[in-house]
């Protein structure tokens, strides 16, 4: 069993530097296992949360890092697919966030329905031709996105907005065209119109990037249903001002969003690891919660829009 308290890098007061602290280590409950952290990969939304307190608001002091890997250390009551010592990676749940279910400390509580370790089959493969434009391309999520749609929901023609830095790996991901996002916007337009075949044919637009709508409504058929899929907050009223049929949604990848899936999407996502289907992002590491300098470092960048590629700290 683990010593009771444990070293953690906490966020005291929203826009302050994170700091070294100590805090007792939880146990898990039912449906939960306690992990000792391995790596914790430090994200944007990790800098808007020690900036703004996004997800977590006053309840302070809070401990970010929600992507996690780390050996199972004691599984709850009820959990009988994981067990003492299976390595495992997973995300905690952002929809109900607590400090216990975060990776910049040495013990996390991790949803059972939420971690995955190495076994079992891929899904069916269904067959789409209708055009998906991915604006944003070349970030991690946009990346992941493309894999997912291509191999395991089987959308054929993603037409993806990027810098060119990012072809062959989008073309690797299987988007069938990478048009440069530092092109001028209507040579943006153009290219993209002409990939799907036709301005009337861009119904379904992932925008990965953008604090704004403009970028995907320019791109977006007039006089048909449309969809709008973001990952920074939209304004659907304001979409519709330009595209009066788009429905527009901000996608927020918690589990909890995934439902009934979200236990097969874990017990898939190692073999598709395996499998080549989809592959890790690029990562720096660091050893030690006790640079805590690098840390708020790495937080600055993601405040900044840099900071690539992310960084994975080893608690
Ligand atoms: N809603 C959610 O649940 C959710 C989940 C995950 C992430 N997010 C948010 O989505 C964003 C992407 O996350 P991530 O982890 O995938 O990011 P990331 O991989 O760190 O993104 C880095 C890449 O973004 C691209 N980029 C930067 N500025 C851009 C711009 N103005 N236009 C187009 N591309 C630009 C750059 O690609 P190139 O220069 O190589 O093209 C850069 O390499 C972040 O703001 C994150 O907080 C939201």
């Amino acid at each position: 069993m683990p010593a009771r308290t444990q070293n953690a890098a906490y966020v005291y007061e929203v826009g302050k530097s994170v700091q070294l602290g100590e805090r007792d280590i939880p146990s898990p409950k039912a449906n939960e296992v306690l992990v000792k952290v391995t790596s914790v990969q430090l994200l944007p939304h990790d800098a808007y949360g020690r900036d703004k307190g996004l997800f977590f608001g006053e309840k302070l002091p809070w401990v970010l890092g929600s992507s996690i890997a780390g050996v199972v250390e004691e599984a709850g009551p009820g959990v009988i697919a994981f067990k003492p010592g299976d390595r495992v990676f997973g995300i905690s749940n952002l929809g109900h966030p607590t400090p216990d279910q975060a990776g910049l400390q040495q013990y996390a509580i991790l949803q059972a329905d939420s971690i995955g370790h190495t076994s079992d089959h891929v899904a069916a493969l269904p067959n789409l031709e209708e055009p998906m434009v991915v604006l944003g391309a070349g970030t991690n999520v946009a990346k992941l996105f493309t894999r997912l749609a291509t191999q395991v929901l089987g959308l054929r023609n993603i037409i993806a907005v990027a810098d060119t830095s990012n072809t062959a790996e989008l073309e690797r991901a299987r988007a069938r065209h990478v048009i440069d996002r530092h092109a001028t916007d209507a040579s943006i337009i153009s290219q993209v119109h002409a990939a799907a075949g036709g301005a009337d044919r861009v119904a379904h637009i992932m925008d990965c990037a953008s604090w704004g709508h403009s970028p995907a409504t320019a791109l977006m058929v007039r006089d048909r249903p449309s969809r709008l899929v973001t990952l920074h907050v939209v304004n659907e009223a304001q979409v519709q001002v330009e595209r009066p049929l788009c429905h527009a949604t901000i996608v927020q990848c918690s589990n909890a969003n995934l439902g009934e899936h979200a236990a097969a999407f874990w017990r898939k996502l190692p073999r598709w690891l395996e499998q080549g289907i989809v592959e890790p992002t690029a990562f720096r590491t660091l050893d030690g919660l006790e640079h805590v300098a690098a840390i708020n470092k790495q937080l600055n960048e993601y405040a900044a829009g840099k900071g690539f590629p992310q960084l994975i700290v080893h608690p």
